[in-house]
């Protein structure tokens, strides 16, 4: 089937930043969960990902000027939740060499961070576009949160000592990614999208400003990214982790980009002995709204299309290797084929 306009699939988006930023508040508050409260320490130590459906998007963003009046082409956005401590750079870079856009999180409190530049690296790397959420904007002096309005009304209203502290650290920070090479720009300030990477102003504690930035990846993701976004049937999907699940067994958590996988299918991966041959067992994702690291009650398919974070129980997966690349034999003389493909990953 061609490739359309009419048939895109949702964005990978990657949200990455320094440790505490608000990586995970951010998610939770767009969720309505409370994943951050239960992570040791409050620390992220594993890539997730959530399926959000693009209603729930419609609803965070329904005070936003503009925005349901927009087409809206992608069906939801896949988010990527990546850990920001310095020990896990790795996990950082299995989680941006996926996605088509990331969310960038600078605490407007501390601006750019050790973790912030090498996210920025990362994302130079690969030509990934980025919205920065300039979070935190609550922890300002004299501010006063409004979170039921569009979040350009919201520092509008704010009184002349909040704002004048809130210029001087946006301006901060606008300087601070000058000094990496990059343009950005609040985003109601911003004069040219294709120029300047744009700036949202948000409170993971308060939900402001969380429906503009949703709007913004949306809007981003269908006008720039269209190609990349066409829905493609040639299957690319990366597993992100490997983790054995009481009354599942091991598991991979999978990103599955683009193409389909159906229950029974021959799954060919890496694995720290060798490739490994297995058929899916089952194919399982939390429900929408939920993230894919923290144990749920999963719903179960028959096939699943891109782009969705999908959990696999099948045999054999305990010497799988995160990071790497998923293929599905067709016929049985292709094993043989992936195999070799595999092994020279
Ligand atoms: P790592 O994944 O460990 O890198 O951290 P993170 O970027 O996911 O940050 P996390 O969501 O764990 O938040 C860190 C701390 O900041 C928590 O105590 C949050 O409650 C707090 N926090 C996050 N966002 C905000 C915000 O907008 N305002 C305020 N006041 N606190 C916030
Ligand atoms: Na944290
Ligand atoms: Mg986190």
């Amino acid at each position: 089937k061609k490739r359309t306009v009419d048939n895109l699939r949702s964005p990978v988006v990657c949200v990455l930043g320094h440790v505490d930023t608000g990586k995970t508040k951010i998610l939770d508050k767009l969720r309505r969960t409370h994943v951050q409260d239960g992570e040791a320490g409050g620390i992220t130590q594993q890539i997730g990902a959530t399926n959000v459906p693009i209603d729930a998007i419609k609803e965070a963003a329904k005070f936003v000027k503009g925005f349901t009046e927009l087409a809206v082409r992608v069906p939801g956005l896949l988010l990527i939740d990546t850990p920001g401590h310095e020990s896990f750079s790795n996990l950082r870079s299995r989680g941006s060499s996926v996605c088509d856009i990331a969310i960038l999180v600078v605490d407007i409190m501390h601006g750019l961070e050790p973790q912030t530049l090498e996210s920025i690296k990362l994302l130079k790397a690969k030509n990934t576009p980025f919205i920065v959420a300039l979070n935190k904007i609550d922890r300002i002096y004299d501010w006063q949160p409004n979170a039921k309005r569009d979040v350009r009304d919201d520092v509008k209203g704010q009184s002349k000592l909040a704002m004048n502290e809130y210029t001087k650290r946006t301006n901060d920070v606008i300087v601070q990614f000058a000094e990496q090479g990059l343009n950005v720009a609040l985003f109601y300030k911003n004069p040219d999208p294709n120029e300047y990477m744009s700036m949202v102003p948000t409170s993971a504690a308060t939900g402001e400003g969380m429906g503009n930035l949703m709007a913004l990846i949306v809007e981003y993701s269908q006008s720039m990214l269209t190609k990349r976004l066409m829905y493609s049937n040639e299957l690319q999907a990366t597993v992100l982790e490997v983790k054995a699940i009481p009354g599942l067994g091991t598991t991979i958590d999978v990103i599955l980009i683009n193409g389909a996988l159906r229950e029974g299918d021959t799954l060919i991966l890496a694995g720290t002995e060798g490739p490994i041959v297995t058929q899916i067992r089952s194919l399982l994702t939390p429900q929408p709204m939920k993230e894919l690291r923290v144990k749920n009650t999963y719903i179960e398919y028959k096939e699943i299309k891109g782009s969705i974070g999908v959990k696999i129980a099948a045999k054999d997966l305990e010497k799988a290797i995160a990071g790497l690349n998923v293929s599905v034999a067709c016929q049985p003389d292709e094993v043989e084929f992936c195999r070799s493909e595999v092994a020279h990953e």
